[in-house]
């Protein structure tokens, strides 16, 4: 199985969260992790003007086609209800995405927050293709719990390797 992770992260959690599964997902065979960046810097002047016009802003290269891998894991952080800005402009300009896995991993604080977030993330993606979607919610008090992490990466990859 070949995966990527792609993952943005403004104060840590996600990309703690996003690592621990690249690391699961590497005992299963090859994956490539990438943390979005916008170019030209991660000011919240840029992340404003990619929420409101996102052709305007522009990442740093990542891969956007997925025909070469069988899971995408997207580790999404949930910011006002929605997701941070760079993982929609990445799943507005990603392809080749039917047939594929997408583990949808939101880090969050408040649960009915992250269950909208995980709403409008199924409408963007079903806009782009029909890829099986696993959601995983980890909140993000709880990244560092001792066993916590763990027991929900196993069962996630349980269900997809
Ligand atoms: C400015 C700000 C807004 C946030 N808004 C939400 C929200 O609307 N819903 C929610 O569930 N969590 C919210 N959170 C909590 C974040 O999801 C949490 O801090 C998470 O760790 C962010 O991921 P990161 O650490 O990778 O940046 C917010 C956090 C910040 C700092």
């Amino acid at each position: 199985m070949r995966s990527l992770v792609i993952y943005y992260s403004h104060r840590g959690n996600t990309a703690y969260v996003a690592r621990a599964f690249f690391e699961a997902l590497k005992k299963k065979g090859d994956t490539d992790i990438f943390e979005l960046k916008y170019i030209g810097g991660e000011g919240l002047f840029t992340r404003i003007l990619c929420r409101l016009m996102p052709s305007r802003t522009q990442l740093a290269t990542i891969p956007l086609d997925l025909g070469g891998y069988d899971l995408l894991c997207l580790g999404i952080p949930v910011i006002g209800g929605f997701p941070s800005s760079a993982i929609t402009k990445y799943i507005q300009t990603f392809s080749n995405i039917n047939g594929k896995k997408i583990i949808c991993c939101y880090i969050y604080g408040v649960e009915a927050s992250a269950e909208h977030c995980s709403h409008y993330i199924e409408k963007l993606v079903r806009n782009k293709g029909n890829p099986e979607i696993i959601n995983v919610f980890v909140p993000w008090y709880d990244v560092l719990k001792e066993n916590f992490l763990e027991n929900i990466i196993s069962k996630t990859i349980l269900k997809v390797a």
